[in-house]
């Protein structure tokens, strides 16, 4: 599909024959405009070919645009079909912002009750998500496998929901997480995966579609967040 330019969605501003500014967008340094958008697609481009096609049409089209100032669109829904389709997924979601993108998952699959293991080095969105959606919270030894099996092997067997959340690429620290065997013990334990690729989408994978990929368990992976304003050099998330 294609999506409308960051300058014919300014063009319906207007009231009475007048163009009006666009002061709902929150556009820093003006990467939604002109020649800086050619940066983020650019290295869309260098995540592989296949996707890139699409994804330029996102960077184009969707770079400062803010659902919850100016409603939705039709256009956004069909980014939201792109985005399902993109990541081989049932359904995605498009948020204002990849924190809201953490507090609405995780604070949708997460109540009273169940368990979330929490990586030791996990960014603040995923720290407040879990706090806010009232879950009990299981902090776990960064990027440790043995340490997730042995905390999820002291849970009382399937009496609770159980969601390990991960970075693909953690944003202090700069290491990747071993997703493959990561996966391999939340499959063994029966834990839900959401993995965060909001560093790692538009990086890594063959498609850039993030950590996931490149590690060849998207199909495995439960949930993904990401964010735009990362590699997308805009804003929202997903
Ligand atoms: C791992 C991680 N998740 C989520 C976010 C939130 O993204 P946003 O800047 O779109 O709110 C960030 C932002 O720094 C992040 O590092």
């Amino acid at each position: 599909m294609d999506y409308p330019s960051a300058a014919s969605v300014s063009v319906r501003l207007t009231a009475g024959g007048s163009r009006l500014g666009p002061f709902t967008s929150n556009g820093q340094i003006l990467l939604p405009n002109g020649a800086p958008t050619v940066i983020a697609v650019a290295a869309l481009d260098a995540g592989g070919a296949h996707a890139s096609g699409s994804l330029k049409s996102v960077a184009g089209g969707f770079l400062g645009r803010l659902t919850l100032a100016n409603g939705t669109l039709g256009e956004h829904e069909a980014l939201e079909q792109d985005f399902a389709k993109f990541f081989g997924k049932r359904a995605a979601t498009i948020f204002t912002t990849g924190y809201q993108a953490n507090l609405g998952m995780i604070g949708a699959l997460c109540g009273p009750g169940d368990v979330v293991m929490l990586d030791a080095e996990s960014h603040a969105s995923i720290c407040d998500a879990t706090r806010l959606s009232g879950a009990e919270v299981v902090w776990v030894q960064h990027n440790s496998p043995a340490n997730l099996a042995k905390k999820l092997g002291r849970l009382p067997k399937l009496q609770r929901n159980r969601l390990v959340v991960v970075e693909g690429l953690y944003s202090i620290r700069g290491d990747v997480a071993p997703l493959r065997e990561i996966v391999e013990v939340c499959r063994q334990y029966g834990a839900y995966i959401l993995v965060d690729e909001a560093h790692s989408f538009g990086i890594y994978g063959e498609r850039g579609l993030g950590w996931s990929e490149e590690q060849g368990v998207l199909d495995q992976v439960d949930f993904l967040v990401g964010t735009f304003s990362k590699t997308l050099g805009g804003v929202g998330g997903f």
